[in-house]
């Protein structure tokens, strides 16, 4: 062992943060930075650096930044050296402030300069960057080496120009930006050959991606070993006809798709700048499940956006249940600050409590029927794991429904068939079917 310093990270929000997260592990690994690198630990109170990777899209995710960093006072105190890093929306939003109001702070990095981190270390570059610099942070992290498993993320798109009232992310992470193809395509064959066999893709509207969606998921899915591809998060603005028509055509692309809708109803979608209907929405999911019948849909909700009546909420519940969802996120209207919602006028509390638990009533009660719906179907899963009980494996289907498996023969990585035998509150249980 070298006596490598060690790193403490935590991850907060999407699926973007725990991608950045991954690739700011690499670049501060010794093989990038010497003696100077880091490895990474679990136990906080042996970090030399601990690095908060924040999210700042309601007002109790970046709340809690601030109460993880007062907690990491006492640690500071024992450990003057130690280096506390704040990446992420918040460093994005908030830049130095951050470091005025704790002042233990040492470095800020929003998520377009995370290249800069090693020199920021070095005391080679400015301690506080929110830069959303000309070069490509992608070009300039360096190679992915590590994975965790047969499943990966693999960031295409960043950014959003879309500008709904409620939402800071294209504040936080700028304007819409896509990587080249042929750079998605070396990181999949490098995530192949490293063992993994699913891959997400993501943008925060990951089919605005600039070069051609359908055309990246179909020279994907011509990776030999690479079995399933996933993304999100999709835009039903952005849709193309021929990822609708892949999902028919392409069997690695699997029967998924998130497409967040917000509100059923028209008048909110409008103040929302959503700039489509709730009968354009549907529409667009008839014509998904016209070419993959299976699909499973799932979306995000917000309650209680401001001015909505209970005439709009009721719209919200109709749509719910003409979709009939397989899941979804469902969340209370948070003004941000510098969103142009945020300065209109808010639904009480607790009407926008009583909103949301009956969209998450609802939502919960299809989410669980679509799961018992799959008893007695078969289903792929590839495996992600050994289960809690001796000789169980755990893995994923093909709609994401987490699935144990009795299988003492099964690896880690394999995909197999799979008989579904029961259903449980969060999970599947199955068969294997011996081929
Ligand atoms: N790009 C995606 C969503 C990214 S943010 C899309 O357009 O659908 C993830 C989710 O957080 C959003 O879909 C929304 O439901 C929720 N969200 C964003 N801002 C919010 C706010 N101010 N209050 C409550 N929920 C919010
Ligand atoms: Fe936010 Fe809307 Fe952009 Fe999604 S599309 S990231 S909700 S502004
Ligand atoms: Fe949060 Fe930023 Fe993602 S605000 S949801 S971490 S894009």
């Amino acid at each position: 062992m070298t006596d490598a310093k060690k790193l403490f990270i935590k991850t907060y929000g999407c699926q973007m943060n725990v991608y950045d997260s991954e690739r700011m592990v690499e670049s501060l690994a010794p093989a990038n930075m010497g003696g100077e690198g880091y490895v990474v630990t679990d136990v906080i109170e042996d970090a030399d650096m601990v690095l908060l990777n924040t999210c700042h899209i309601r007002e109790k995710a970046s709340e809690k930044l601030y109460s993880d960093l007062g907690r990491l006072r006492p640690l500071k105190n024992a450990k003057p050296d130690l280096k506390i890093g704040v990446a992420g929306c918040v460093a994005q939003a908030e830049g130095d402030e951050i470091k005025r109001r704790m002042p233990l702070v040492d470095l800020v990095v929003g998520p377009q300069a995370y290249h800069r981190l090693p020199d920021m270390l070095r005391g080679l570059s400015k301690t506080t960057d929110t830069d959303f610099p000309v070069e490509d942070k992608f070009d300039l992290l360096p190679q992915r080496r590590a994975t965790r498993g047969p499943t990966a993320f693999l960031t295409v798109q960043e950014g959003c120009d879309k500008f709904c009232a409620f939402c800071v992310v294209p504040y936080t992470r700028g304007a819409e930006v896509s990587r080249p193809a042929d750079r998605v395509l070396t990181e999949a064959r490098g995530l192949v050959e490293r063992g993994v066999r699913d891959i997400t893709l993501l943008g925060q509207n990951v089919n605005a991606y600039r070069f051609g969606f359908a055309r990246l998921v179909r020279d994907l899915a011509a990776i030999e070993g690479l079995q399933r591809i996933r993304y999100m998060t999709s835009h039903p603005n952005d849709m193309e006809d021929d990822l609708i028509a892949a999902h028919g055509d392409c069997a690695k692309l699997m029967p998924y798709l998130h497409l967040p809708v917000q509100s059923g109803s028209d008048r909110v979608l409008k103040a929302m700048n959503r700039k489509h209907t709730a009968a354009e929405y549907l529409a667009l999911i008839g014509r998904f499940r016209a070419a993959r019948p299976d699909i499973l849909v799932t979306s995000d909700f917000i309650a209680g956006f401001p001015g909505e009546t209970d005439a709009d909420h009721q719209a919200t519940l109709d749509l719910i249940r003409a979709v009939g969802y397989g899941m979804a996120y469902s969340f209370k209207y948070s003004p941000r600050p510098g969103t142009p919602a945020a300065e209109r006028l808010e639904v009480p509390g607790a009407v926008a409590d009583a909103r949301l638990h009956e969209i998450q009533t609802l939502i919960t009660a299809q989410q669980r029927a679509t799961q018992d719906a799959m008893v007695g179907r078969e289903v792929s899963v590839l495996y992600e794991k050994a289960g809690r009980m001796p000789g169980q494996m755990v893995g994923k289907s093909d709609h994401l429904h987490a699935v144990h498996v009795d299988d003492s023969q099964g690896k880690v990585g394999e995909l197999v068939r799979v008989k579904i035998s029961a259903s449980s509150s969060n999970s599947l249980a199955g068969v294997r079917i011996s081929l």
